[in-house]
């Protein structure tokens, strides 16, 4: 070991069109280098309450509780078992690949009786099949689903579901909305979902970091009314007294950085408009799929349920998908995912956040079938 101080950071320039993260929006970047304030200054006070509007305004809600965690979208999934189930309770988690499979180990950490409503990779979770469990489970206290399963790019109809729920009031309903948020239409309040969370590196474009939540009036009384406490950092109500009481309390030492590019990204996306943001991803989604499925590729998840701002592309038989995602990287500077354990062997395409632009899905493609072609894959550009 030297002594010796290292080289400055030199990191490569990538386009990272992977599941997420996906290249910070500019505005991110120039707002973290603004001066830096205290948890508690009075500046930041206005800045934090803000950030909360403009979140209610992205996630369709007024009511409740919406506020960032300073977690990732694992603690986002995480802080909703642990402040809305108390060991013992029973969830139904619709599981057809691996996230909706982590919210199912999670729930069994917190202590929960787990029902599993399992499909197979890339076919969604029928919210048939979810009220079936539920008839089954009447007791179940909470039901769980991903809106945009980022494994395989299927896209679960979360407003049927909450339609269906409505008349189910001691099933509270927890959505995923990792990939989804700032990328694909969500009304959390007009479909009755009482807890959302996500993520702030994937369609809202800023650096991973923050989880942004939603909390519905039903899941507080069900967070009030608990016998159990909750962990200390993800506790909904001291959560609360520092983001948005006033006096705020301390709580934690607030990413203040993270919350300045947080800011500027929701102001963004309030100026282009939520549905036009939406839109852009629809539109980049839409074209690099139907250019991958001309080219004689498939995708792996069902048509019908196809997330736009995630393509899983079915590696052709015969090819090294490893060595296509590395070449992809290391010769065109692009990052593409691979499939996460237990998958199908698969490319995870991300169009998200800054990167939703037909350009860069043009782009993507074109480096993808440059490098196929040198593989003598079946492929026609
Ligand atoms: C659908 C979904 N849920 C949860 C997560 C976990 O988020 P994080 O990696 O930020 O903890 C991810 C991450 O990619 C995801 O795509």
């Amino acid at each position: 070991m030297t002594n010796s101080a290292p080289a400055p950071l030199a990191p490569s320039d990538r386009l990272l069109c992977g599941p997420g993260p996906t290249n910070v929006d500019p505005v991110a970047l120039a707002a973290m280098g603004k001066p830096m304030l205290g948890h508690l200054d009075p500046d930041i006070q206005p800045i934090l309450l803000e950030v909360v509007r403009m979140l209610r305004l992205v996630y369709r809600n007024a009511e409740g509780l919406v506020l960032p965690l300073q977690a990732t979208g694992t603690s986002g999934m995480e802080a909703g078992l642990l402040n809305l189930t108390e060991p013992g309770d029973t969830v139904i988690v619709g599981a057809s690949a691996y996230f909706g499979r982590r919210i199912v180990e999670l729930a069994r950490r917190a202590g929960c009786e787990v029902v599993e409503v399992m499909e197979d990779w890339g076919v969604h979770v029928p919210n048939g099949r979810l009220l079936e469990a539920l008839d089954e489970n009447p007791a179940a206290t909470l039901l769980a689903v991903v809106h945009g399963e980022t494994s395989t790019g299927s896209l679960h109809p979360l407003a049927e579901l909450g339609e269906a729920l409505k008349d189910r009031p001691d099933t509270l309903l927890m959505a995923d909305c990792v990939t989804t948020l700032g990328g694909t239409e969500i009304d959390i309040a007009g479909w009755g979902v009482d807890y959302a969370y996500s993520c702030t590196q994937k369609c809202i474009g800023a650096p991973p970091g923050m989880s942004p939540i939603s909390v519905s009036e039903a899941g507080m009384e069900r967070f009030a009314a608990r016998s159990t406490p909750v962990p200390f950092s993800f506790d909904f109500e001291l959560l609360r007294k520092y983001w948005i009481d006033r006096p705020p309390v301390y709580h934690h030492t607030a990413p203040i950085l993270h919350i300045y590019a947080l800011y500027e990204v929701l102001r963004a996306t309030l100026e282009e408009g939520v549905d036009a943001r939406c839109a852009r991803h629809v539109a980049a989604g839409t074209h690099l799929q139907e250019r991958v499925l001309a080219a004689g590729l498939s995708l792996i998840a069902e048509p019908d349920h196809q997330l736009p701002q995630l393509s899983a592309v079915a590696v052709p038989q015969g090819i090294d998908a490893k060595a296509v995602q590395s070449e992809l990287l290391l010769e065109h500077g692009i990052e593409v995912g691979g499939g996460l354990p237990g998958a199908p062997p698969m490319w995870r395409i991300g169009l998200m956040g800054p990167n939703a632009t037909t350009q860069t899905a043009d782009r993507v493609f074109d480096a993808l079938m440059a490098v196929l072609e040198t593989k003598g894959a079946p492929v026609s550009a």
